[in-house]
């Protein structure tokens, strides 16, 4: 393992006011986005509009990492270029998910278990061949009666710690993503506990199984009310309690925090990131940035809607979207920004 270059590739991916895209749905994710918007669900419409993506003009200017799936990171662009190729000329680093999906959990009814560890190690090093520089593998813990349970997050976070020490161990940056997800009706304050329930746990299971905090990327989920939850909270209550959540979980040796959106709006994340990055001019010990997928991609999805007649624009909507969050970033986002 060669940490200084590790930890080079993780402070490239956080550097400046960049950020990460997240374009790693897998196959059914994908598909289950396309549906609604009568799009065919094909590997080559997956493929055209992956394609879409990783040619828009101006990406890189705020996106420093893409993360790709399977199906994508070995598909190619129709003059023939590999994704990940492509990225990378454009100034972007490829990623890729490694795991293979949450799936439920036995004894656990209505939680899951992320799964992906067996046969690790050899896919790790096909995706070194295929371009990657770093990795990301998801958990999620849902909030209900009685959930999460220790035994789904203690197992979660094993496995998360597992990967990561593969992960480094192949060379690729590993981004441990633990999402806490804003599914049912909870409080600000219950997703405060479960986050840092789940944070303090993940990170003893990763020094457990010896992973080097400066070689990695925390990819959290804000402390936010459950979507169902009839008080909604404004920006800077959500922006402190998950500031105050993260200082106390967070080891400062970890270079970078990258929020994933999970279901809110393109603008409302965009907002809140602001928020935490004016906060954290104020002496946080990491970087703060954005790794998201709905909240960088849903309205270019929407625009170009399967016809590539409608390319230009859904490109033009993605670079906007990853402008509003670099700007964010420095801490100079306003959502006039949304009308120009
Ligand atoms: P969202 O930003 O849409 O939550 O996706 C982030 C992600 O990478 C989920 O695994």
């Amino acid at each position: 393992m060669n940490v200084p270059e590790l930890v080079g590739t993780a402070r490239t991916l956080l550097a400046g006011d960049k950020g990460l895209l997240a374009m790693d749905e897998s196959t059914g994710t994908c598909n289950r986005r396309f549906a609604p918007l009568g799009i065919p669900q094909t590997e080559e419409a997956r493929r055209t509009y992956r394609e879409l993506i990783v040619t828009t003009p101006g990406l890189s200017e705020s996106i420093s990492g893409a993360i790709l799936y399977d199906e994508t990171i070995r598909q190619r662009t129709k003059d023939g270029i590999p994704f990940a190729t492509a990225l990378r000329d454009s100034g972007i680093i490829p990623g890729i998910k490694v795991d293979t999906g949450a799936k439920n959990m036995a004894g656990h009814p209505g939680e899951k278990i992320t799964e992906g560890l067996d046969g690790l190690r050899e896919r790790l090093g096909q995706y070194t061949q295929l371009g990657a520089r770093f990795t990301k593998w998801r958990a999620v813990i849902a909030i209900g009666d009685g959930i999460p349970s220790r035994g789904c997050i203690e197992a979660n976070a094993q496995a998360l710690a597992r990967y990561a020490a593969l992960s480094q161990e192949a060379g690729l940056v590993p981004v441990v993503e633990a999402e806490v997800l804003m599914d049912g009706g909870h409080s600000l304050k219950r997703c405060f506990e479960v986050t840092e329930e789940v944070l303090r746990t993940v990170f003893n299971q990763l020094y457990v199984q010896r992973v080097t905090l400066e070689a990695m990327i925390l990819k959290p989920n804000m402390v936010l009310p459950g979507l169902a939850s009839l008080t909604q909270e404004p920006v800077d209550r959500v922006t402190d309690a998950t500031v105050r959540c993260l200082m106390r979980t967070v080891p400062a040796a970890v270079p970078g925090i990258a929020f994933l959106s999970g279901g809110q709006s393109g603008e409302l994340a965009s907002a809140r990131l602001q928020a935490m990055s004016v906060y954290s001019q104020s002496a946080l010990p990491w970087d703060l940035t954005f790794s998201f997928s709905r909240a960088l991609q849903q309205p270019a999805l929407e625009i170009w809607h399967g016809d590539e007649k409608h390319r230009q624009a859904a490109q033009a909507a993605l670079v906007h979207r990853a402008r509003c969050n670099r700007a964010a970033r420095r801490g100079e986002y306003d959502s006039r920004m949304e009308r120009q």
